[in-house]
């Protein structure tokens, strides 16, 4: 069981992000994205700037990838991939809107020195793939069901050397995984059960069985989508309900608001790339 004002530590993270000064809603490939409804970019990469340096601030270190014009999409720098212990699983889009992007990310890991594993496979990097280093002895989660194709699965496995739990989203809302569960540190998660088939809850529950369990109200406000380094949980300023659960967890919520990039169906993990070297 999960022990009331249990101490919780931190562990120093690196990220990677990208601007969102071309960020625009301009087509509509998931439910949240409405072309009609204006976006204020200003307001956008101000609140941005704040996630950035909210996550400097904790003591972490950020990378910038740059924002090319045409990709109105780049600020969720989460899709470009998926890396654990210095091995990049690289990303390969559904949306055509979004496929030039996969290159950007893999020039930047490659500037980087990182062993890229380009794919085969239909997948949107940390969109579909969560990390619990310690939990099982290091235990990638995976998505299907909307973006990433269930063959990219057992593609990562065999990328990244380690087990990969293939879980079904059903719920077009939550058509990421990134917005229905997350790592809240090195062994534990939190999620929304109603993201999934019941058939995965099971899977989810067997696994975890001290999970932070979130409800449509904590998952509707991309409570979810939050970035933690296993102490402090950066997530969005609407999930109040979600922030008031983790800290009766031990964990301390810092709140952001990211409100203009919940237009494009975004929140702070969809801006954050973890960087597991
Ligand atoms: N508009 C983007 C899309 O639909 C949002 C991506 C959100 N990113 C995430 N990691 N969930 O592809």
């Amino acid at each position: 069981m999960v022990t009331v004002n249990q101490q919780r530590v931190p562990r120093r993270r690196t990220y990677l992000m990208c601007s969102p000064e071309h960020f625009a809603v301009e087509y509509a490939i998931n439910p949240w994205m409405d072309v009609t409804t204006p976006v204020d970019s200003d307001l956008a990469v101000k609140q941005w700037d704040r996630l950035r340096e909210t996550l400097v601030g904790l003591g972490h270190e950020v990378h910038q990838l740059a924002a090319e014009p045409g990709l109105p999409d780049m600020v969720y720098a989460a899709n470009g991939g998926f890396s654990v212990d210095g091995t990049v699983y690289g990303a390969r889009f559904k949306h055509e809107q979004r496929a030039a992007e996969a290159a950007t990310h893999h020039a930047f890991y490659e500037a980087q020195g990182w062993r890229f594993i380009a794919p085969s496979e239909t997948n949107e990097g940390e969109g579909d793939f969560a990390y619990v280093p310690e939990a099982h002895g290091g235990l990638v989660l995976a998505g299907h069901g909307f973006r990433t194709e269930i063959p990219a699965h057992a593609e990562a496995q065999e990328a990244l050397g380690r087990p990969v739990v293939s879980l079904r989203l059903i719920d077009p809302r939550f058509y990421h995984l990134d917005v229905a569960l997350a790592a809240i540190d090195d062994s534990n998660v939190v999620y929304f059960p109603g993201a999934f088939s019941s058939a995965s809850q099971r899977v989810l529950t067997q696994l975890f069985p001290d999970a932070v369990i979130a409800d449509d109200e904590d998952a509707m406000a991309f409570g979810l989508n939050l970035v933690s380094d296993g102490a402090n949980v950066v997530l969005s300023s609407e999930a109040t309900r979600l922030a008031g659960k983790l800290k009766a967890a031990g964990y301390t919520p810092v709140p952001v608001d990211l409100a203009e990039l919940k237009k494009g169906g975004g929140s702070v993990k969809c801006c954050v790339a973890e960087l597991r070297h």
